[in-house]
């Protein structure tokens, strides 16, 4: 799908439809009040069968005196509650609606409306990433025939270019690709999505955007003392990899943002075993992993002017005869014991040996994302990811990048005073701290591995996936990552 910049008139536009936006109030937006002044008020004679509720739509077709064959109007909702959630409901709507339209070309004159103090940058960034989102699909493992490719190929903003909106819609459009792998990642079943896969997957991102990859095998593993990792993997029959993928956009002096993912590809807990149900969601137990790929993606796919690092290390959890039981102690790549109270505590066993391995590449910043916590799930539901910095700069960075991205994240503290629940009596420490504060004491685990290094951790377990009827990976934090590094190196 191409997105292009060029101002156009809503009346005269031929094109297969023309989008318009309008208040709850039925107040018209300066678009839709042309296209009703231009077929003598037939647009606002619709308007009675039309809530304009956020994201609704109503399609009206020929309308007199217009060019374009169909109008879509979109409800913005409220006019004082307009702001960004009501901006992307109102996108995303329209894309649904337009995905079922047989039309090869649309505009979109919402992208003009103002949202708070943004620029229009902004709008032009969240147009394409609603736009994309809503034509995701995910039919590869569906036999039968398919429900044929939306028509829909072009769509215009019809706001006048510059440099920063064309920038914006390159890095949105790049950020779509991204997310689309990530997404897809999340979806694939855990039977095809291995560590095995997730590795494949880097090395074809390495071929076709030109960068270095390393993989590690288990003997690698062994050979630098990963422990922790490999106390995970010990039970499944799939080998486990840790995939090191370099984006070199900047100059080789300037110190590299590395980002490093969990890739649990199936958390069954391990001897401490999930209950059976809603298990299978444990498939996206790889989102951190499918995000640093697809940010990585993203990032080399608009050629930005930055050094990242991607550190996946990826395994299964699973039971068996091979399996680590509770009450295990492992030696970390860090030279520190751990006892495995609760092999279900897996995430931060393989995040513990990455983020040491992670010093070697001498980073600006290490950030992780892992689906870490249920508790992150009960403390902030599946609204925000979880933040946890040991640098204030680093958190209020990726704060205000989130709020950009609209994938936002709060943050929870990393005090010393909740460590003392990872005490042991055998270990240098547990790899579980009880009940309370269970998102905090495992951001609290990772700390320990972390003293060396300006880090940040994101719990993504209540973000990365939906759950239900609309079961499906949401590709969160992409957006949040991509924003993040383009801001940290200068680009707002
Ligand atoms: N992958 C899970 C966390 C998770 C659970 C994410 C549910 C999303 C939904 C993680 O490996 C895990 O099992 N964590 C345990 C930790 C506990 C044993 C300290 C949890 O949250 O129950
Ligand atoms: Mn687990
Ligand atoms: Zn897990």
């Amino acid at each position: 799908m191409e997105f292009s910049i060029k101002t156009l008139s809503p009346e005269k536009a031929k094109l297969g439809c023309v989008v318009l936006g309008v208040y709850q109030e039925k107040d018209l937006t300066a678009p839709a009040r042309r296209v009703d002044q231009a077929s003598q008020g037939a647009l606002r004679g619709t308007l009675q069968d039309f809530s304009a509720k956020a994201g609704s739509t109503l399609l009206l077709r020929a309308l007199p005196g217009i060019a374009a064959e169909r109008v879509l109007l979109v409800g913005l909702g409220e006019r004082a509650k307009f702001g960004e959630s009501a901006y992307r409901e109102a996108l995303r709507g329209a894309a649904l609606a337009l995905r079922e339209l047989g039309a090869r070309n649309a505009a979109l004159f919402l992208v003009d409306v103002r949202v708070g103090a943004k620029p229009l940058s902004w709008n032009a960034r969240h147009a394409v990433a609603c736009v994309r989102e809503a034509f995701y699909r995910f039919d590869e493992m569906k036999s039968g025939k398919k429900a044929p490719a939306p028509a829909l190929a072009e769509v215009v903003l019809p706001i006048s270019s510059n440099d920063q909106i064309r920038n914006a819609v390159r890095e949105a459009s790049a950020t779509a690709d991204g997310a689309d792998l990530a997404r897809t990642l999340g979806n694939l079943p855990p039977n095809v999505c291995t560590p095995s896969y997730l590795a494949e997957e880097a090395k074809k991102l390495a071929r076709q955007y030109k960068l270095r990859v390393e993989v590690l095998e288990r003997r690698d593993m062994e050979k630098l003392g990963m422990g922790a990792l490999l106390a995970v993997t010990n039970a499944s029959h799939q080998p486990p990899k840790l995939i090191v993928l370099r984006y070199e956009g900047a100059a080789k002096s300037k110190k590299p943002v590395v980002l490093v993912g969990k890739g649990i590809t199936f958390d069954t807990g391990g001897i401490s075993l999930k209950p059976a149900g809603e298990m299978d969601e444990m498939k996206y137990d790889m989102s951190g992993a499918g995000s640093v790929l697809g940010a990585i993606r993203a990032l080399a796919g608009m050629r930005a002017p930055v050094n990242v690092i991607g550190v996946v290390p990826t395994c299964e959890n699973m039971p068996g005869g091979h399996a680590t039981r509770p009450g295990d102690i492992v030696k970390t790549l860090s030279g520190q014991t751990v006892e495995i109270l609760n092999t279900d505590a897996e995430g931060r066993l393989i995040l513990c040996d990455a983020l040491t391995y992670a010093e070697r590449f001498e980073p600006d910043v290490v950030v992780d994302i892992a689906t870490l916590t249920g508790a992150c799930v009960v403390a902030l539901g599946h609204v925000v990811s979880g933040l946890f910095a040991n640098d204030e700069k680093l958190a209020g960075e990726l704060l205000a990048a989130g709020d950009d991205a609209w994938d936002r994240v709060w943050r929870l503290p990393l005090w010393e005073d909740y460590q003392e629940q990872l005490r042991s009596n055998f270990a240098d420490f547990a790899n579980i701290g009880g009940r309370p504060g269970g998102a905090i004491t495992a951001a609290c685990y990772l700390a320990r591995f972390t003293r060396k290094m300006r880090w940040a951790h994101l719990d993504v377990a209540g973000t990365a996936w939906k759950s239900g009827r609309e079961k499906g990976s949401t590709a969160r934090p992409v957006p949040l990552l991509v924003r993040f590094v383009l801001r940290h190196a200068g680009r707002k």
